[in-house]
C-alpha cells in the first residue's frame, strides 16, 4: 500500500510554535522593570528562526517511541545555545554581520557588550533549563547536559568557529572543510538528535543510528547554508548573502562549485535516510526533515 504523504509543512509549523511558546516562557522577566539584558536575549531568540535543532530533538524522541513533550526542555536548550552562537558569530570580531533572522543583529540593535552578555546569558540559561527539566530522570538530564556541553565547546561548535575564523583567506582542503563544518554546525545538530533520544530513554543502538543520521544531516545543513550564501534570497533568509566570498571564507561552493556542492548535499541526505532505515513510521518526520534541509530556501 502506498504510504500516506507526510505533511512536513504543518509538522514544522506546529513544532516551531510549540518551541516558541516554551522559549518565551523560559526567558526571565520582571514586568515591573525593563531589563536590557533580557531584551537583547529576546531580540535574538524570539526573532523567528527555523528552530531546526529543537525540532530534530523532539522528532528524535518520537522516533524512538517517546513523546515530543518530554524532549521540549532539551530542545529549547539547544535553540538557546544556537542563538547565542549566532549572536557571537555576527559580532564585528567574527563575521561582522548586521542582519539576522530579518532583524538588525544583536550588537547593532543594542551594543557589542550587551550582545556578548546576551549570548553568555542564553548559554547559561540553556544549561539551567536542561538541569531543571521536569519529568526526566536525573541521570538522563545529566547525560543531556554533558552532550550539549560537549557539542558546543572545544570539541564542537566553538572549535568549528575557531577554525572558520583562523582559516579566513587560507584555502582548506575538502577534508579540512568537511571537518570544520562538522564541528561548527554538525556537532550541535547531531547532539540535538542524540539528546532527544536520550531524554526519551532510548537504547544505545538506535542512538548510534541517530548519530549517523545527524552527522549526515548536520554537514548537509552547512553545505546548504554555504550554497544559500551564494544564490539565496536575503529577504527570505533574513540575513545577508554574498558574505562568504567577501570574507574569503572556506565554503563548499568555492571548493567544489555550486552544482557539485548540491550533489554532495543530496548524497548526504541519502546517507541520512539510510542510517535510520530500520526505524518505523515514527521516524517519518526525520526522513522528511532530511530532505527539507537541502531543499530549503531560508
Ligand atoms: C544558521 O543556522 C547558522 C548555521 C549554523 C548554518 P540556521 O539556518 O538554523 O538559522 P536560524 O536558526 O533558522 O536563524
Ligand atoms: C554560523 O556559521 C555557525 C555558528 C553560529 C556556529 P556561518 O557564519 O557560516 O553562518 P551564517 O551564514 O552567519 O548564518
Ligand atoms: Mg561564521
Ligand atoms: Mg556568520
Amino acid at each position: 500500500m502506498e504510504a500516506e504523504a507526510f505533511d512536513l509543512e504543518t509538522y514544522l509549523a506546529e513544532a516551531a510554535a510549540r518551541v516558541n511558546r516554551a522559549l518565551r516562557d523560559y526567558l526571565p522577566c520582571d514586568p515591573g522593570r525593563p531589563d536590557r539584558l533580557v531584551a537583547a536575549m529576546s531580540h535574538s531568540l524570539m526573532a523567528g528562526g527555523k528552530r531546526i535543532r529543537p525540532i530534530l530533538c523532539m522528532a528524535a524522541a518520537e522516533a524512538v517511541g517517546g513523546r515530543a513533550e518530554e524532549a521540549l526542555p532539551a530542545a529549547c536548550a539547544f535553540e538557546m545555545v544556537h542563538t547565542y552562537s549566532l549572536i557571537h558569530d555576527d559580532l564585528p570580531a567574527m563575521d561582522d554581520d548586521d542582519l539576522r533572522r530579518g532583524r538588525p543583529t544583536c550588537h547593532v540593535a543594542f551594543d557589542e557588550a550587551t550582545a556578548i552578555l546576551a549570548g553568555d546569558a542564553l548559554m547559561a540559561l540553556a544549561f539551567e533549563v536542561i538541569a531543571a527539566a521536569p519529568g526526566a530522570p536525573p541521570e538522563r538530564r545529566l547525560e543531556a547536559v554533558r552532550i550539549l556541553a560537549a557539542a558546543s565547546g572545544a570539541s564542537g561548535m566553538a572549535q568549528g568557529q575557531m577554525r572558520d575564523i583562523q582559516s579566513e583567506g587560507i584555502r582548506l582542503t575538502l577534508d579540512q572543510l568537511k571537518a570544520m563544518h562538522a564541528l561548527k554546525t554538525g556537532a550541535m545538530i547531531e547532539a540535538a538528535l542524540v539528546c532527544g533520544a536520550v531524554v526519551a530513554g532510548a537504547a544505545p543502538e538506535p542512538i548510534e543510528r541517530l548519530k549517523g543520521y545527524g552527522r549526515a544531516v548536520g554537514l548537509a545543513f552547512q553545505v546548504t547554508d554555504d550554497i544559500l550564501n551564494v544564490e539565496g534570497d536575503a529577504s527570505l533568509l533574513g540575513k545577508s548573502v554574498g558574505t562568504d566570498e567577501l570574507r574569503e571564507k572556506n565554503c563548499f561552493p568555492v571548493l567544489l562549485g555550486l552544482e557539485k556542492s548540491k550533489e554532495f548535499a543530496e548524497n548526504l541526505i541519502q546517507d541520512a535516510v539510510s542510517a535510520i532505515a530500520g526505524f518505523d513510521r515514527k521516524a517519518d518526520p526525520l526522513r522528511a526533515i532530511a530532505r527539507y534541509v537541502v531543499r530549503r530556501n531560508r
